[in-house]
């Protein structure tokens, strides 16, 4: 597969370095840029955890340098591999990039057996640098392969951050909205804030803005009025789970959105790297959604707004039904309905 030459990235979200696993703070985004080093794959775990990285291929790139950090320190391999890949395996379940990239790291691992210990550690650090580096090229070609769909002169609607810092780089849905302006398309952005966590308000707006990008902030009940207005030409969301029938988890909200997208007759695209698809799952019943911390309800940004002891709930993630997906975008191709035949084409093609 030839990828497009790679375009700097505007932030560097996961990098490996000598001193160990850096990455940006996405917990203190946009007011304060704060860089944390994880020294070992718990610290890797707990940052994947407490959503200081996020975003499901961010976290796949993360547990796979977590899995290479383990590597190094481990004094048994044998014995601690296991450990290492279960401790990153159960930091989130929703999105299937996470186990797409411990599986990958552990495949490799299982193939060198027997090998020099100094060998599999050099090869598995250089997996997961390798990881890293084919996402942001993964996103760049779904980029070129989205851009095409995005009405020019119109207005674009995405939903939480499926942007630079939610992959290794360039992003998916705002990787098709940056392949959209580079190719010159007058388009501008609205983000939704995505409650409870914001990431749209704090990482979306943050990052189009770092590009120059045109970007209006909304709450996420504005959606459906502006998508009524006829200025939104289409909604570009990611994802972190799809199921063999084109039912696509994504951040909690993303269902209403596409069922007002609908109704309003605008398109909803979906771009998310193959990594992303998980057809043993026949539909997105399966997929399980990862339920947070109720604080993150009761809470804005440290302030108490609810009344003590209120019950919450807080899935932080919904599943949109296949019927509502206009087209999975990804770096092999578009998918459409019916997705049980276009999905399995594309993650069985042949690479360039
Ligand atoms: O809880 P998060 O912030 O990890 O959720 C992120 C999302 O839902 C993204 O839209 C998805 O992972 C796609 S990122 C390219």
């Amino acid at each position: 597969m030839t990828f497009p030459a790679l375009v700097k990235n505007s932030v560097e979200t996961i990098e490996w370095t000598p001193e160990g696993v850096v990455m940006i703070d996405q917990t203190r985004l946009p007011r304060e840029v704060v860089y944390v080093t994880c020294r070992g794959y718990v610290e890797v775990a707990d940052a994947i955890r407490t959503m200081i990285i996020r975003g499901a291929p961010a976290i796949g790139v993360a547990a796979a340098m977590g899995v290479a950090v383990g590597v190094l320190q481990s004094r048994d391999l044998e014995a601690e591999m296991p450990i290492i890949c279960e401790t990153l395996a159960k930091t989130r379940p929703t999105a299937v990039n996470l186990f797409w990239a411990i599986d990958r790291m552990r495949r490799l691992y299982e193939s060198l057996r027997g090998e020099p210990l100094d060998a599999i550690r050099e090869r598995l650090v250089r997996e997961a640098q390798q990881i890293k580096l084919e996402d942001i090229a993964i996103n760049q070609a779904i980029g070129a392969n989205g851009a095409p769909l995005v009405p020019d002169g119109k207005t674009v609607l995405t939903h939480c951050n499926a942007g630079a810092l939610a992959t290794a780089g360039f992003g998916t849905a705002l990787g098709v909205i940056r392949a959209a302006v580079q190719a010159g398309k007058k388009i501008d952005v609205f983000a939704d804030e995505t409650r409870p966590f914001l990431q749209g308000a704090r990482l979306t707006a943050w990052e189009l803005q770092q590009d120059g990008i045109e970007t209006t902030l909304i709450t996420d009940n504005m959606a459906g009025h502006f998508l009524k207005s006829g200025r939104i030409g289409c909604v570009i969301v990611g994802a972190d789970r799809i199921a063999a029938n084109g039912d696509v988890a994504n951040k909690i909200g993303t269902y209403g959105v596409a069922v007002l997208a609908k109704e309003n007759n605008v398109p909803f695209y979906v771009a998310a790297p193959i990594s992303t698809l998980d057809l043993a799952l026949a539909s997105g019943d399966q997929i399980p959604i990862e339920e947070r911390a109720s604080a993150e309800v009761t809470h804005v940004q440290g302030v108490h707004v609810a009344p003590e002891g209120i019950q919450v709930a807080n899935p932080a993630f919904d599943v949109t039904p296949n019927r509502y997906v206009t087209a999975i975008v990804t770096e092999r191709g578009v998918a459409r309905a019916p997705y049980q035949e276009s999905l399995p084409g594309l993650a069985g093609k042949a690479l360039d």
